[in-house]
């Protein structure tokens, strides 16, 4: 039998402080998220001295609890793996340093990861029989991408935003009719209680480019059917407003999927991403797929939002393909996926 191989993984790009221990890139023997949620909320969003600044207080404190969770040691480890980028610079270099320094001081091969395989590679840790190639739909408050995962570490974006992410879109939106943040679950939360036929909302589709998205539009028309129920004194229903914007944005997330998977001749589609814990997109894209004929995939709701399993997923396939990186490893905020 082979050995098996533990990473322990540690991810801070923005206002979530993680540390999970992994078993061969797919068993989550510990994984302990700090939120700094209420924290932001004060704000009405994430306030990136404060991220990290909270970082720094937290992190010995996430990773001491996930290897204790795990029963492990730094003596068991073979790797460890850290967000590297995209994200906030100040957040991504509190973990980055903290890898370094575990990594330095016990002599451990280090991996950088990039934050949005992360995501991708969330997928494997519940469904052991995934394997590339497929289609991932990655959806975060950063990032709309529609990408190919054509193997382990090898991608090719399909399609991305031209403007806003969707969960940004969410976020946005959510602000507007007062919910405050983080406004994604708050909207899925409350469109239970709307109608999401009451209100027509655009579906903005890009001239030549089926795959790419556009939510600046969606947010426009919300604001501004906002402003006409001021100006004609009518009074809002939130709830309706909550849930026809989201069917726009889910129509939208489920067309372009169903039709890269479609011309991909892969039929396998997953979801990555904070906005892939949404209740309405997850309902949508199952029934969609079935329709089909799609097997589809998506990580439970809290491997959806920001943690450090993904990464420790992700950091498995990239340390069994020989990706190592230096004590020179820096925070690169805009870093690119496939990109090293
Ligand atoms: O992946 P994530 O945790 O962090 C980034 O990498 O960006 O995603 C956070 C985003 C936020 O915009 C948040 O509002 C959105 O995901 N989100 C949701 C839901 N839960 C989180 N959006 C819609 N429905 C949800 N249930
Ligand atoms: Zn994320």
């Amino acid at each position: 039998m082979e050995k098996d191989v533990l990473i322990l993984a540690i991810e801070s790009s923005c206002d979530e402080t993680a540390a999970a221990v992994v078993k061969n890139g797919r068993d989550v023997l510990s994984n302990v998220i700090s939120s700094q949620i209420e924290l932001h909320k004060l704000y009405g969003g994430v306030v990136p001295e404060i991220a990290s600044r909270k970082h720094i207080e937290k992190i010995n404190q996430v990773i001491t609890e996930a290897l204790e969770e795990s029963h492990t040691t730094l003596d068991d480890l073979d790797a460890i793996a850290v967000t590297y980028g995209p994200g906030l610079v100040g957040a991504l270099l509190v973990g980055v340093a903290e890898a370094k320094a575990i990594s330095f001081a016990r002599n451990i091969p280090l991996v950088g990861v990039h934050h949005i395989e992360g995501h991708i590679s969330a997928n494997y840790i519940e469904n052991k029989d995934l394997e590339p190639p497929f289609i991932c739909l990655v959806v975060s408050g950063g990032h709309t991408h529609l990408v190919k995962v054509a193997d382990y570490g090898t991608y090719e974006i399909l399609g991305r935003t031209r403007d806003d992410a969707a969960g940004e879109a969410f976020d946005k939106v959510a602000r507007a009719i007062g919910l405050g943040y983080p406004g994604g679950p708050k909207i899925d939360r409350l469109s239970k209680e709307g109608n999401a036929d009451a209100i027509h909302f655009p579906k903005a589709k890009i001239a030549d480019a089926p795959y790419d998205f556009s939510f600046s539009g969606l947010k426009s028309a919300v604001l501004n059917y906002l402003n006409g129920c001021q100006m004609k004194g009518i009074e809002v229903n939130r709830a309706d407003v909550a849930a026809s914007f989201q069917k726009a944005v889910c129509d939208v997330l489920v067309e372009h999927a169903m039709l890269a998977v479609k011309e991909s001749g892969l039929n396998k589609l997953a979801i990555a991403g904070g906005v892939a814990s949404n209740g309405t997109l997850r309902a949508a894209m199952e029934q969609a797929c079935a329709e089909n004929g799609i097997r589809f995939y998506r990580p439970s709701p809290i491997f959806c939002t920001d943690n450090a399993a993904m990464i420790g997923a992700a950091g498995y396939y990239e340390y069994m393909q020989g990706t190592r990186s230096g004590y020179d490893l820096n925070a690169v905020p805009n870093l690119k996926l496939g990109e090293r």
